[in-house]
């Protein structure tokens, strides 16, 4: 579906209306999806990893096989964390009382009442999966779990592309990592490292769960960072460039974006003008850390294409590192202070305009909960 700057009072008047009616930063994230809640090499053979989704305390844990398991970080007998306690074989063992469980959550050995072993009641396990170096859970029914698609990211397992991992935390409510990647009228922000950047909106299309938007770019002033050249440019340099007519200004150059969030995750890819494989995809997902989902840490993944010369991405691996830690502390920056703003105005007060964040919006809370405030 396409929609323009002309639609955007009716899209908003949707918004304002049935089953969108609610609060996008009071809707809580859909669990019956399949989410990475950790990287694979921070759950190492024969320890324990707490992590958590939404308030619920969940540990990972990885037995002598090598197989990762994850059950709910509370012991059914006085409710210690799982995660102070011990992997043993295929089973952890809490640091209390050492009451045992298996990868399914029964309880299986009470150490000094053997007898008792089998009535001991157990815990809560989640389906659990590693994929493209992530631990996922489904922390949904686990019955949903075997229907639920899983994230199909192939760039992850192309050798022709470099992964830097994800794993970061912010304080604010996972709408608002999405609408920031989405949104890239927002590269005013990034103006110290990236210099003036005209930014051409080329459209949007929405359907059930999913929206996307395509971009170009072009430089306007100021001199391109390493690390964003080397993302973008692949390491042709484009250090000095003529001064642009507004004929040039006018038209947007064949380099394309598209950011889509298909629900519950959000990718970024860019191709150059011509080429047919991006030479840049971004997978994210943004998991609630509390209860109250004020929190997010993002699981993802930057994939870059190599160049020809394979090696010159590896040595320029510390510029883009430095480049995409310095953009991302930025974009922390700006959605805490949303987040705040939130908190103190006690309710969702923007006034969006743009299509593109409009039918994301939509999407994000067509396909959300009410969020719960209850403890438990
Ligand atoms: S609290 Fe875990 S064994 Fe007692
Ligand atoms: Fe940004």
């Amino acid at each position: 579906m396409e929609s323009s700057i002309g639609e955007v009072a009716e899209a908003a008047t949707a918004l304002e209306t049935g089953a969108a009616h609610r609060d996008i930063r009071k809707t809580a994230l859909d669990p019956n999806f399949w989410y990475p809640v950790a990287r694979s090499a921070e759950v190492r053979a024969g320890k324990a990893h707490s992590c958590s989704f939404a308030g619920a305390p969940i540990v990972l844990a990885r037995g002598k096989q090598g197989a990762a398991f994850a059950l709910e970080d509370r012991c059914a007998h006085r409710q210690a964390p799982l995660s102070a306690g011990v992997v043993e074989g295929e089973r952890i063992r809490c640091g209390y009382h050492g009451w045992a469980y298996d990868a399914s959550g029964a309880c299986v050995f009470v150490p000094y009442a053997a007898e008792c072993s089998r009535a001991a009641p157990g815990v809560r396990s989640y389906p659990c999966r590693e994929a493209y170096g992530l631990v996922f859970v489904f922390p949904g029914d686990p019955a949903l779990a075997a229907l639920a698609p899983f994230p199909d990211v192939p760039s992850a397992n192309d050798r022709r592309y470099k992964i830097r991992y994800l794993n970061r935390r912010a304080q604010c409510h996972y709408s608002f990592m999405h609408e920031n990647l989405m949104d890239m009228n927002h590269q005013f922000l990034h103006r110290r490292l990236m210099g003036g950047i005209k930014t051409y909106f080329l459209g949007n299309r929405s359907g059930d769960g999913w929206a996307e938007a395509t971009y170009s770019f072009r430089r306007v002033s100021g001199r391109q960072p390493l690390g964003e050249n080397f993302i973008l440019n692949r390491g042709q340099w484009r250090w000095k460039r003529a001064p642009l007519s507004a004929e040039a200004l006018a038209t947007p150059p064949g380099d394309r974006m598209v950011i889509r969030t298909d629900y519950p995750y959000q990718s970024l890819k860019f191709w150059i003008a011509g080429a047919s494989e991006p030479a840049l995809d971004l997978w994210n997902c943004y998991i609630p850390v509390d209860r109250a989902q004020r929190i997010n840490h993002t699981f993802g993944m930057i994939m870059i294409k190599r160049p020809k010369h394979r090696f010159l991405l590896d040595l320029l691996w510390p510029a883009i590192v430095w480049f995409t830690n310095g953009i991302f502390a930025e974009d922390r920056w700006i959605c805490e202070l949303e987040q705040a703003a939130f908190d103190a105005q006690g309710e969702d007060r923007n006034q969006e305009i743009f299509p593109a964040i409009l039918d994301l919006r939509r999407v994000l809370v067509e396909n959300g909960l009410p969020l719960e405030t209850r403890r438990g």
